[in-house]
């Protein structure tokens, strides 16, 4: 990078810290969440300040802003009082319905049923999960991390996957072509996953001996 333009963020609006965060950090994850309330309505919404942070535990992380009024959002409050979820992946064939789920819509109002999404029950956790989605990770509440006034992060451990039976092998590879993954980009802006390659990490020898990794870059 020759010529930057460089921001400091302690002069910056949290809009501002906003446009910036989610224009460089791209393509993001999304969480397609499901949730019960405490009368064991079902709730779902999108959250792309999501990613999976460690495998063993095997834990996500939801970061969930409270609504303008200071209200938190129903995921939020549903975590709270059920102590469960399931993040479902979106496949691009999902983009629309995932977005009517993003409608704020009043407390109780499922969102599954306006955007015309068929769930199952949970096997390991009371959330439904999406029978079109991929993927679903059914998750138990691990923490809340009280960042701030105006926001709070999630942790889950992801106790149960469900995954399309003809995207995984018996060796555990996920084939992305069939989770055909979409990703969040800035604005209202999204990204696909078709576009992939191999590039495999290189020994210390390989690289000091000059020579090409045993795979060199592959794929489109
Ligand atoms: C792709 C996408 C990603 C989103 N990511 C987040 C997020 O990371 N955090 C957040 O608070 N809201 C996010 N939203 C907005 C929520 O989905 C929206 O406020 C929703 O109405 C919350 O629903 P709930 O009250 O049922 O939880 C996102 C919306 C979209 C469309």
């Amino acid at each position: 990078m020759t010529d930057s333009t460089g921001f400091d963020f302690a002069r910056l609006s949290a809009r501002e810290r906003y446009k910036i965060l989610i224009g460089t950090v791209i393509p993001r994850p999304i969480a397609w969440v499901t949730t019960r309330d405490a009368a064991g309505r079902a709730n779902a919404a999108p959250y792309s300040f999501f990613n999976c942070l460690s495998a063993d535990p095997a834990i996500v992380a939801l970061g969930i802003e409270f609504r303008p009024d200071g209200a938190p959002k129903d995921t939020a409050r549903n975590i709270r009082d059920t102590g469960c979820f399931t993040v479902n992946i979106v496949s691009d064939a999902l983009a629309e319905a995932m977005n009517v789920t993003a409608t704020p819509f009043g407390a109780g109002v499922d969102e599954l049923e306006k955007a015309g999404l068929a769930t199952a029950p949970g096997l390991a956790v009371s959330a439904p999960r999406i029978l079109a989605a991929p993927a679903a990770l059914e998750c138990r509440l691990h923490s809340f991390l009280a960042i701030s006034a105006s926001r709070e992060i999630v942790l889950g451990e992801v106790v149960y996957a469900h995954i399309r039976s003809d995207a995984v092998d018996e060796r555990l590879h996920v084939d992305p072509a069939v989770i055909d993954a979409l990703g969040r980009m800035g604005g209202q802006g999204y990204a696909r996953t078709r576009e992939r390659f191999d590039l495999p990490t290189m020994s210390v020898a390989q690289f000091e001996g000059g020579a090409p990794p045993p795979h060199p870059r592959r794929g489109n």
